[in-house]
């Protein structure tokens, strides 16, 4: 018996990390601590990968740890809804006042699913205009196996071109559930793209989701809807949320989240408490120790350094995207790509060759100048 196509996480498989071309890569890994992680080759790697995403306090966070080991003892999951569902509720009203009512999930496809089906029931519309990614369930896919009837309902929406979002949604007009954007997609989003969305959506009377599963507690704790002013009707939160532990959750105004008493939104494990301790802790955490501004600081380090390194070899074709939370080197071509994190895996650090690399608190100046002179010293041979 093996995995059928080599891992449940479809992004970790090494071709997607780094290519088909090496096969000295790691494959596999057994344990993870702070920015480190240990394979089953016996190295130590130094990771911006960071679990994409899903963890920016560090692996193995001792205050989350005590936390999780505390609610495994409590019981992990019962007959009832556990009253962790509820503190969790409030403390995160407490960093994003916009939540008034939220729901919880295991994954983020799931939530985002969630606030789709969500907005349809409060429009009685069927139509979807996404930009960025959502997770792979069917109603923003594309892959093999979706019905063309399902794809039908959902089109694309331009990131950071206010005059072409706007012409989208006017064209899909009265059936127009909801907008759901990603708001960073490669760079921060425009201020009058975000206008644009938020006044255009509110004319036609669709709801507007803001997918925050990367951007939440990254780029402020109240993610894009704090650092860039503008307030949609949903939120997706996901990944960073409970430091790695599987929670993800929608929430938004208490009238239209009442909408779900409409439909049927449920999972049996949406209730087991370890994740949301997990996340409890997470969100004091990531208070206590001001982690968006330490990801800020030390993401624009990160990010200077790529935009030096891509200047130093114009003939390349490499560019520095991102921002600093979440940044990444774009390559000329995807050969390229592939032999430069290939190398670096073989120097023993583990960078994403596309969107995104993370930084996390326990990234510090040490580990980027090494991450850095890697990515130097493998550019300069590639
Ligand atoms: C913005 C965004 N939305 C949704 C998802 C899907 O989340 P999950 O993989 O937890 O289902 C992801 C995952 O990468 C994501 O980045």
């Amino acid at each position: 018996m093996t995995i059928a196509g080599f891992t449940s996480t479809g992004s970790k498989h090494p071709d997607l990390l780094f290519g088909t071309g090496d096969d000295r890569v790691p494959q596999r890994m057994v344990r993870a601590r702070g920015c480190i992680v240990h394979a089953t080759d016996g190295r130590d790697y130094l990771d911006f990968v960071m679990a994409l995403g899903a963890v920016a306090l560090g692996y193995g966070h001792p205050e989350v740890d005590r936390a999780v080991i505390e609610a495994v003892e409590r019981g992990t999951i019962g007959p009832l809804s556990p009253e962790d569902e509820l503190l969790l509720a409030s403390e995160l009203a407490a960093v994003m006042p916009w939540l008034e009512k939220v729901r919880f999930f295991k994954t983020g496809a799931e939530a985002v699913a969630a606030a789709v089906r969500i907005a349809r029931v409060a429009t009685g519309r069927d139509r979807v205009l996404g930009c960025g990614y959502h997770g792979w369930l069917d109603w923003c896919s594309d892959a093999n196996g979706v019905p063309i009837a399902t794809r039908a309902l959902y089109g694309a929406l331009p990131f950071n071109d206010a005059g072409r979002a706007v012409d989208a949604i006017r064209n899909a007009g009265d059936r127009l559930a909801c907008v759901v954007v990603e708001p960073v997609v490669d760079e921060a989003p425009s201020a009058d793209w975000l206008a644009a969305l938020r006044t255009e959506t509110a004319r036609t009377g669709a709801v507007l989701i803001f997918d925050e599963i990367k951007t939440a507690f990254r780029v402020a704790l109240g993610g894009a809807t704090e650092k860039w002013g503008v307030q949609p009707d949903l939120t997706v939160l996901g990944k960073a949320l409970a430091n790695g532990y599987p929670l993800a959750a929608v929430g938004g105004g208490g009238a239209l989240m009442d909408r779900v008493d409409q439909t049927w939104i449920s999972s049996t494990m949406a209730t087991e408490f370890v994740s949301l301790a997990a996340a409890r802790a997470t969100v004091a955490a990531m208070r206590t120790h001001d982690v968006p501004r330490h990801l800020h600081d030390i993401g624009s380090y990160l990010l200077a350094g790529l935009q030096r390194i891509a200047t130093r070899y114009p003939a390349s074709g490499v560019r520095a995207m991102g921002i600093p939370e979440m940044c990444y080197l774009r390559y000329a071509n995807e050969a390229m790509s592939e032999r430069v994190a290939a190398a670096c895996a073989a120097q023993g650090l583990l960078f994403k060759r596309t969107a995104y690399n993370f930084v996390s608190l326990a990234h510090d100046v040490a580990a980027v100048d090494r991450a850095l002179a890697t990515l130097d010293q493998v550019l300069a041979t590639c």
